[in-house]
């Protein structure tokens, strides 16, 4: 019989680390029951409610009995209404058979790439990058292959640095555009670069969108197998409604995928979670399908706080970060204060920069080296006004302190 000490976790689990955004969230949160005033820039998650019409269709999905099974890869319904908002938003139409729900769009990429992936196969991230992609790459014993970007080039990867890094073991590139954690998007030039690459290559490429519906300033979002029909066999587009809709915590994302690579992610959800929540489908369906307002107005809120926010980063000495074009979040450049003491602790790498900020100043940031990028914080501007100007006094305090 063993006991718990001597219990041993499989070498998958072992060499992951935890998300380091959820592990900072859960340090604020830890320092915040302690009765402190805590400033949270960690969390990538709207601060809105859920929309209340969308709130009202799982209510009305639960008075008339949809609380069972649904088929594995999600509703009839949800799957119709992802293609068709595909379809009228970028003009390529996909059966409901190419499309696979799943328990948000992080267990979307897991299915992707379980579904795709080998032990030796290698995986393109182009860095900095989301928490998440190499974790889950290792899980399928595949290889992450991080390239780097640069910020004077917004962090978008070069057609030059993607051809460099492939070789026979290459199978997928992942993207994701617009960005977290830097905010920035690929625009159709960029995206036909990278397509040129791909294709000549015959890669398949990961493109999460999650971010599609939050760019700013007239900017224009170009979904990635736009660009060259041929794409259309080679891409996964992954989305969701967690951050367009501030549904983060009603799990629902997708893929919509060439029609085998759908069957087989089909294939794993049914023996692994079945379909997702029958009542969060529901009330997915009523976001896609109804007016999208909603969506406007938040995004209204979200503008005003990137302007702020840029404004005080250009105000503050020696901080510098690139455009913002999407989603929530500013990636900031803090490598010019490595090397001073704040407080007493001398601060070389991005994890002690935020936890002395934590400490000294209660604001929470994630470290760039989460990300794949060390130098840098990642803040996320979901939050209210008034937590933005007092985090930022406090964020401008603790700089000011630096000997
Ligand atoms: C780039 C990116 N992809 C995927 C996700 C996961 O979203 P979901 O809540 O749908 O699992 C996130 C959430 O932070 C994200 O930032």
């Amino acid at each position: 019989m063993s006991t718990a000490s001597s219990i041993e976790l499989s070498q998958r689990v072992q060499s992951i680390q935890p998300s380091a955004t959820i592990a900072m969230a859960t340090k604020a949160k830890e320092l915040k029951a302690t009765g402190a005033k805590v400033y949270d820039f960690s969390l990538g998650e709207p601060d809105f409610t859920t929309p209340d019409h969308i709130c009202a269709a799982a209510t009305q999905a639960m008075k008339e009995g949809k609380t069972h099974y649904t088929p594995a890869a999600g509703t009839v319904e949800l799957r119709a209404a992802i293609s068709e908002d595909y379809q009228k938003t970028h003009g390529i139409s996909y059966a409901p058979s190419q499309v696979v729900v799943s328990n948000g769009a992080k267990h979307s990429l897991h299915n992707v790439l379980a579904t795709l992936c080998n032990p030796g196969d290698e995986v393109i991230i182009p860095a900095p990058y989301w928490v998440s992609y190499a974790a889950l790459v290792e899980l399928t014993g595949a290889t992450p292959v991080i390239l780097e970007t640069k910020q004077e080039e917004n962090f978008l990867l070069k057609p030059e640095t993607l051809e460099a890094a492939i070789n026979e073991r290459t199978k997928v590139l992942m993207l994701c555009s617009p960005s977290n954690p830097t905010g920035s998007m690929y625009d159709e030039a960029a995206l036909k670069g990278l397509a040129e690459v791909v294709l000549k290559h015959s890669l398949l490429v990961i493109t999460d969108e999650i971010y599609e519906k939050l760019v700013y300033e007239g900017r224009k979002f170009v979904s990635f197998p736009t660009v060259d029909p041929q794409l259309v066999d080679r891409t996964i587009v992954v989305n969701g409604v967690s951050k367009a809709y501030a549904m983060t915590g009603w799990r629902i994302g997708w893929a919509l995928a060439p029609e085998a690579i759908a069957k087989g992610m089909s294939k794993l959800q049914s023996q692994q979670t079945s379909g997702p929540s029958s009542i969060a489908q529901a009330a997915s369906v009523a976001a896609l399908t109804s007016s999208q307002d909603c969506v406007e107005e938040m995004l209204e809120q979200f503008a005003k706080r990137r302007s702020y926010v840029q404004g005080r980063i250009a105000n503050i000495p020696r901080l510098t970060n690139t455009d913002m074009d999407g989603a929530f979040y500013a990636f900031i450049n803090i490598s010019s204060y490595f090397g001073k003491s704040f407080g007493g602790t001398q601060v070389d790498d991005s994890e002690t920069f935020c936890l002395q900020l934590l400490e000294q100043q209660q604001v929470a940031t994630v470290m760039g080296s989460a990300f794949g990028a060390e130098g840098y914080v990642r803040i996320s501007y979901a939050t209210s006004m008034d937590i933005l100007e007092a985090g930022f006094d406090r964020l401008e305090a603790f700089l000011k302190s630096a000997q």
